[in-house]
């Protein structure tokens, strides 16, 4: 891009949401040694872990679980709501996790677990979480602020995964993360600004996707949540309507969304995410539907997650899709005219509900 566009970019993405994403994956490093002490304080326990957060914040914890997988010898649960679990006692894992500290929901999860008699692991930049873990004398995982909680994604995820490392759910250590981040910082640098047009795989997206509707899939395993956090992107970066599902799942129901009328179909951009692990009969539904789906929609697209195969690639590969829908959705919204970092009506309700006597 020229420095022309490059004005005209920056005037937009007032608050330089893109160099913040570009930059996003040495979070991940940073996260992942905040969480040390914390970490310290568990022993391999293997039971299932519970993870409370809303929004950016829960998404750390959904990546968790994806990459612990079904191999895991315990569920990793991520809740986005104000109640615990019956299920949650004294001696589950229980991560509260919020950016701000400052949500709701989060809070009363982690009012509701000190009077079970658990100890929840905080991990915020501060506000009211810090305030109370401090006071309970919880263990607190502190991390930069100053950022839109979904811009610091690394700063969430990286606690989490030393936690869950700990905790014997992930088989992840300082070379697995360190040549995970190695991989996505030059997979994001494609991605620049700067970057020469060809290679940048997320702005040729963003201009597909001007005007339509992303519908997003993947093949569940390794990427079951990568499509939701796309579209949680393209909500609240580009201001966009986008959708999510998961093969197999989507075959049996959402497919048959498809014959909806020209007028609607003619809004659907589809977006195929694959992981080389995906199970083999996941690749073979998600071929046969996507010869099917892609003459119905505005367009489609099949994007490879990127990075060596078998279990101990999974935390690259994850990574590299995520960059790419985190860019892409930047670019979206600059497309769009839309400064991607105001939330405004994410705000108005929280400011709303705020006010209230409860
Ligand atoms: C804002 C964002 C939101 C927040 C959510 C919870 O960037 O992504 O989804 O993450 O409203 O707030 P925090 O993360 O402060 O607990």
């Amino acid at each position: 891009m020229g420095t022309e566009g490059a004005d005209r970019f920056h005037h937009i993405d007032r608050s330089r949401m893109l160099e913040t994403v570009v930059a996003g994956p040495g979070q991940l490093i940073e996260g992942w040694r905040a969480a040390a002490d914390a970490a310290g304080l568990l022993s391999s326990r293997r039971t299932p872990m519970a993870i409370c957060g809303m929004g950016g914040s829960a998404a750390g914890g959904l990546l968790l679980g994806d990459l612990a997988g079904a191999g895991a010898p315990a569920p990793v649960h991520v809740i986005r709501n104000y109640l615990l679990p019956s299920w949650v006692g004294e001696d589950t894992l229980l991560v509260c996790v919020s950016y701000s500290g400052d949500t709701e929901e989060t809070l009363e999860c982690f009012h509701n677990a000190l009077l079970r008699g658990n100890r929840p692991v905080a991990i915020t930049s501060g506000g009211r979480l810090a305030e109370e873990a401090r006071r309970a004398g919880t263990p607190l995982v502190t991390i930069p602020g100053g950022l839109p909680p979904r811009a610091a994604i690394g700063y969430l995820f990286g606690p989490l995964l030393r936690l869950g490392a700990a905790h014997g759910l992930v088989d992840v250590d300082d070379e697995t993360v360190a040549r995970a981040v190695h991989r996505a910082g030059k997979i994001a640098s494609r991605y620049a600004l700067e970057a020469d047009l060809a290679g940048n795989v997320a702005l040729q997206l963003a201009k597909k996707l001007y005007g339509r509707i992303p519908l997003v899939y993947s093949g569940g395993g390794l990427l079951a949540n990568l499509p939701y956090r796309w579209k949680c992107q393209f909500n609240e970066n580009s201001k966009s309507m986008a959708f999510a599902n998961v093969f197999p799942e989507l075959g049996h129901n959402e497919v048959m969304g498809w014959e909806s009328t020209e007028r609607m179909r003619e809004g659907f951009f589809l977006v195929m995410l694959r992981d080389a692990a995906d199970h083999p009969r996941v690749q073979r539904r998600m071929d046969a539907t996507y010869a099917m789906l892609e003459p119905l929609g505005a367009g489609a697209t099949l994007l490879d997650s990127e990075g060596p195969p078998g279990r101990a690639g999974r935390l690259e590969r994850l990574l590299s899709l995520l960059v790419l829908g985190d860019v892409a959705s930047v670019y979206l919204a600059v497309e769009y005219g839309k400064d991607p970092t105001p939330i405004d009506k994410i705000q108005e309700i929280k400011d709303l509900l705020g006010t209230e006597d409860r």
